[in-house]
């Protein structure tokens, strides 16, 4: 069968990824969808169950580092677009292991936009109709005092932690291979995502996690930290609207205008949670546990996302009461998938990362 056009997603086998593959492969039949994903710690087919046979998706397990691999698959597949979400995406291991975050999401860029650039120029329509849509996010300008302000796209980059300052990195070589080859790229920067399928180290899984096992909540610092959530499957409607309509050479921020301090948004979980499983209002409150800070931890992001709404029209679809809720029924209800997840090796690994703190 003969495809309108073939698009590699990079890390469609974690948590945003998946959502994006889902969408994608839903929505485009036309579309051959090449799902690009290593497999690490955070990659899990399982995310993807539901497409795994349909006629317009085909899974590649590969390493975005290795360029022969990248190269290979470039000319297979003749691919033409690119979504490039495959990362280390979690701060704390960044704070651990930082080699890791600038192998992968530095070297990995580099890598793939390499392998894009010498297929594509080797083609006969050379940039023509092709795209590099690299998923950035909101980390990279730094954090914001709790005074109002927000992140636009005109905010100079200031990362502070390792991961931010890989993807800070892997940013401007994106920017660097529109600004010298020519090649057509656009970047978009997101706030925290939250929703089904995303690992349990990161801070809303986790905590559902905890509550359903009665284990403590590890609260960073004093709780007083400030995040912009979004519900991921409007994180993935935002890419579908820009990967079609965005303007080459562009950056957009995507957010949902939807910032909550650390503490409260614990307690809204707690509160969902409590309800859903049955237990009296407050009953699990006792689970927070005020733990060391995190080291070098951002005060707030906050995301101004008027240009994406103005330019291409794209909203978020969801309050976040009713995404919230929709995200601890959906843990709830899919234990298997989490009890998968938090066995074995990502045990350990856990205790390790909150025995000192
Ligand atoms: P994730 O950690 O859930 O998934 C990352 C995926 O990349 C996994 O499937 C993993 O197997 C794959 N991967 C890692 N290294 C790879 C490699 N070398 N080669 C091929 N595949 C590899 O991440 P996520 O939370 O879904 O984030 C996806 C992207 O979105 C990242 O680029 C992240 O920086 C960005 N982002 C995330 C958020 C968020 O809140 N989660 C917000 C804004 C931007
Ligand atoms: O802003 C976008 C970023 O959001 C993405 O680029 C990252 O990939 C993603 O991991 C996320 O980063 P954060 O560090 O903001 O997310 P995390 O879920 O790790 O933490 C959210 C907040 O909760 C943060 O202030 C730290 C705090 N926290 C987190 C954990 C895991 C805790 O207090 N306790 C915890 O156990």
């Amino acid at each position: 069968m003969k495809f309108r056009r073939n698009i590699i997603i990079t890390g469609g086998a974690g948590f945003i990824g998946s959502h994006v593959v889902r969408l994608f492969v839903n929505k485009y039949p036309e579309y051959r969808i090449i799902n690009v994903d290593k497999l690490t710690y955070a990659g899990n087919l399982a995310n993807l169950k539901d497409v795994e046979l349909a006629e317009n998706y085909s899974f590649e397990k590969a390493d975005i580092c290795d360029y022969a691999q990248m190269s290979q698959l470039m000319s297979d597949y003749s691919v033409d677009g690119i979504i490039h979400l495959a990362a280390e995406s979690h701060v704390d291991r960044s704070i651990k292991d930082p080699f890791a975050f600038a192998y992968t999401n530095i070297i990995g860029t580099l890598t793939l936009l390499q392998a894009a650039k010498l297929y594509w120029e080797s083609t006969e329509e050379k940039y023509e109709g092709k795209l590099f849509y690299h998923i950035s996010t909101d980390e990279v300008f730094g954090a914001l005092e709790m005074d109002g302000t927000m992140f636009t796209e005109e905010t100079k980059y200031n990362p502070h932690s390792p991961y931010s300052a890989s993807k800070a990195s892997s940013d401007h070589f994106v920017r660097a291979f529109h600004d010298t080859y020519g090649m057509p790229t656009i970047l978009t920067n997101c706030s925290n995502n939250y929703g089904p399928y995303q690992f349990p180290e990161k801070l809303i899984p986790l905590f559902i996690h905890n509550i359903c096992q009665r284990k403590p909540l590890p609260v960073y610092g004093k709780g007083e930290n400030v995040r912009d959530w979004l519900y991921v499957v409007d994180h993935a409607r935002a890419i579908d609207v820009i990967f079609h309509k965005g303007k080459v050479a562009d950056s957009y921020n995507i957010g949902g205008f939807n910032e909550w301090k650390n503490i409260d948004l614990i307690k809204v979980m707690i509160k969902t949670v409590d309800k859903l499983l049955g237990n009296p209002d407050g009953y699990s409150l006792d689970l927070i546990t005020y733990v060391t800070d995190r080291a070098g931890h951002d005060l707030r992001y906050a995301i101004d996302s008027s240009k994406l709404k103005n330019e291409l029209g794209w909203e978020p679809s969801l309050q976040f009461e009713e995404g919230i809720e929709k995200t601890v029924r959906w843990y709830l209800e899919n234990q298997d998938w989490l009890d998968n997840i938090t066995s074995g090796e990502y045990e350990k690994y856990y205790e390790e990362m909150y025995k000192n703190r």
